[in-house]
């Protein structure tokens, strides 16, 4: 049975620049735990609780060894069909651009050309004295927070609760989906802002949405279309329908 509706492979049809936004489910079908959900919680924590400042000032080993437990699973998972798909949508319409909350890389891994990481990577690092920057380091096997030569702790380059976004990173996305004529969220239980922010202005501008998550969020009844199921079966089929239509 086909996943698109008549109306969605239309609209598709005459699409020039479509913008995927996506979140952690995008990634789930790769062996990567979401943020929430039963699945998501790490030792009970929320991601509010690890994700902040304060909470890394407060307990820097705790909050080091979260990111280290997402970094082991991320550097040990590989792309899978959902992003390999958002990748061959290339070939087929001239601008497909990536916004994307996970700081997980696999986009880039699956060869997407343009792609704004809203949060950050989770690969990269600094020291929050003196901005050091250590990229990619073995350290970040270790299970204690290190420390800079200067003394200082080091963090993940990521964008915790409480901070602001990358201004050019957030400014590109917004523009991207600006200009974009199609927009389909996947992966996303869309509640964290101001990435939450994004499919709403394409909602207003009246771009065609189309939402792609294995269960509704707070956006479904707002988009154009709700298609229920995994990212990894529903943007291939997606793409194969458009193709075969
Ligand atoms: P969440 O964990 O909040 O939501 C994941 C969404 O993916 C849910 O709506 C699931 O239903 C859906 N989902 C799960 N598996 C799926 C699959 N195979 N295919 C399609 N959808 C699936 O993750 P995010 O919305 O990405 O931020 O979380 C947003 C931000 O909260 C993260 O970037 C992170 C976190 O705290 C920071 O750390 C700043």
């Amino acid at each position: 049975m086909a996943v698109a509706s008549p109306k969605l492979i239309e609209i598709l049809k005459r699409a020039r620049k479509i913008v995927f936004l996506t979140g952690s489910g995008i990634s789930a079908e790769s062996g990567i735990p979401t943020f929430r959900g039963a699945e998501g919680l790490w030792k009970n924590f929320k991601p509010e609780e690890l994700a902040s400042f304060n909470a890394f000032i407060k307990n820097p080993d705790r909050v080091w060894e979260w990111y280290q437990f997402r970094r082991d699973i991320i550097l040990n998972s590989k792309p899978n069909a959902g992003h390999f798909a958002i990748k061959d949508f290339e070939k087929h319409f001239p601008s497909v651009i990536v916004v994307t909350q996970n700081v997980d890389n696999l986009h880039r891994a699956a060869g997407s050309s343009e792609i704004y990481e809203l949060h950050g990577n989770i690969m990269k690092n600094y020291c929050i004295r003196c901005k050091k920057r250590y990229d990619f380091e073995k350290f970040t096997l270790k299970e204690e927070c290190p420390k800079c030569d200067c003394g200082g702790l080091i963090r993940p380059d990521v964008v915790w609760f409480g901070e602001n976004l990358n201004d050019s990173v957030y400014s590109a996305a917004e523009n991207s989906v600006d200009e974009a004529d199609f927009v389909i969220v996947s992966g996303s239980s869309n509640i964290v802002y101001p990435a939450a922010l994004l499919p709403q202005i394409a909602i207003r501008k009246g771009i065609f949405t189309v939402e792609i998550n294995i269960e509704r969020t707070e956006l479904s009844h707002m988009m154009d279309e709700f298609i229920a199921g995994k990212s990894g079966d529903i943007i291939p089929s997606l793409l194969r329908e458009y193709l075969e239509s």
